[in-house]
């Protein structure tokens, strides 16, 4: 099938990208002796999960339970970075699969009592992570001492087992001349949180962290055993925007097509938000909600559900109606949640098509 016979509109992933993205960063990990550990949440699909095991990822990361659920199939090494707290997502939990060895991250006393009542109950042990906050203000405890209070609560109630500690570097998003500073106290963060843990006996056999815009200078931060890049996978005009990727690295696009020019100044494509999100740059001066393969200067400037309006201030290329364009999003994993399938394609050819399986909650009762 021929890429111009999908209707539209519709995500596509060029293959030979995503395939060198994930070598990329397999080589990388490999080479500074760090665990990969990807993030699932940017593509919820097994096949592209697999083909991250297939290259040596040590394990999986995912967030929601039901992104766990789907990604057991594939693996026996399941971090959950999100706190586990209420008691439905608990029951899910120690519902998955017993082959799988199952990692938590937490960070409060709460998590860690709910967490060991019901692993108790489950006859399953839990290996635990607690999480630390060293910068990006979201969850984590805030001191190295609250990391060893929590290490000792987790000590204190088998079978849960404290692993070691992880955190995530999201707010270091700027350019790559913009993470210098906070990548040196990032470094000089992890140091201290490390020493002051080795020193209470809470010595981490785990120290997980790494994001996509820091993936590469993940070696620089002294004490890291594992990273848990998500977004390299696809890339998209925000990774871009950090340098961390090119973008002749961004393998997901998303196929739309011209359905009318009849308002002076701009194109309306039928990539709205329902196709693409409504994800504004976090990074850079960029504007707009995604911009064109082919004709970069062109933004998404606004969006109804079904209509995507192209902004051609900037340009002298002038489309006709029926034509078809190729929109790179700001926000990758926002657009890959909004669709069932992905279609992979070499060139004009598609190739192959995948569910996006842990998309959603499926909470059937
Ligand atoms: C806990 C955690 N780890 C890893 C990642 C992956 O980071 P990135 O999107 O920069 O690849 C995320 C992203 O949201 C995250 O929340």
């Amino acid at each position: 099938m021929n890429i111009d016979e999908l209707e539209t509109p519709v995500p596509v992933v060029d293959l030979d990208i995503l395939e060198r993205n994930l070598d990329r960063m397999a080589g990388y990990a490999s080479a500074h002796g760090l665990g990969l550990r990807p993030h699932i949440k940017t593509h919820k699909s097994p096949r592209v999960g697999a083909e991250q095991l297939r290259r040596g990822a040590v394990g999986l990361t995912c967030a929601t339970t039901h992104e766990a659920e789907v990604m057991a199939d594939l693996t026996d090494d399941i971090l959950v970075a999100y706190p586990p707290v209420g008691q439905a997502r608990l029951a899910r939990l120690m519902n998955l699969p017993r082959h799988v060895r199952l990692m938590v991250a937490l960070d409060s006393a709460e998590a860690i009592e709910g967490l060991a009542e019901a692993a108790q109950a489950a006859g399953r042990s839990v290996r635990v992570l607690v999480e630390c906050d060293l910068g990006m203000h979201r969850v984590g405890v805030v001191t190295p001492d609250d990391a060893i209070r929590l290490a000792q609560l987790v000590r204190a109630r088998p079978p849960l087992e404290f692993a070691g500690v992880t955190f995530y570097p999201g707010h270091i998003r700027g350019t790559r001349a913009d993470q210098a500073a906070p990548l040196a106290a990032l470094r000089d963060d992890v140091d201290r949180w490390l020493g002051a843990l080795r020193a209470a006996g809470f010595a981490p056999e785990i120290v997980s962290g790494g994001s996509t815009p820091t993936a590469f200078d993940a070696h620089e931060v002294g004490g890291l055993t594992e990273i848990r890049p998500g977004t390299y996978c696809y890339n998209d005009r925000e990774i871009v925007s950090t340098g961390a990727a090119e973008r002749a690295d961004c393998a997901f696009t998303v196929v739309a097509t011209i359905v009318s020019t009849a308002v002076p100044g701009q194109a309306v494509c039928d990539a709205g938000c329902k196709a693409l999100g409504r994800e504004p740059l976090r990074v850079g001066a960029g504007t707009g909600f995604g911009e064109l393969l082919d004709h970069p200067e062109v933004t998404v400037k606004g969006m109804s559900e079904e209509h995507g309006i192209l902004d051609l201030s900037q340009t002298t290329w002038r489309p006709r109606v029926g034509e078809r364009v190729r929109i790179i999003p700001n926000h990758v994993c926002i657009v890959t949640h909004l669709n069932d399938v992905i279609h992979g394609v070499r060139g004009h050819r598609v190739e192959t098509s995948w569910p996006v399986a842990a998309r959603g909650r499926a909470q059937l009762v």
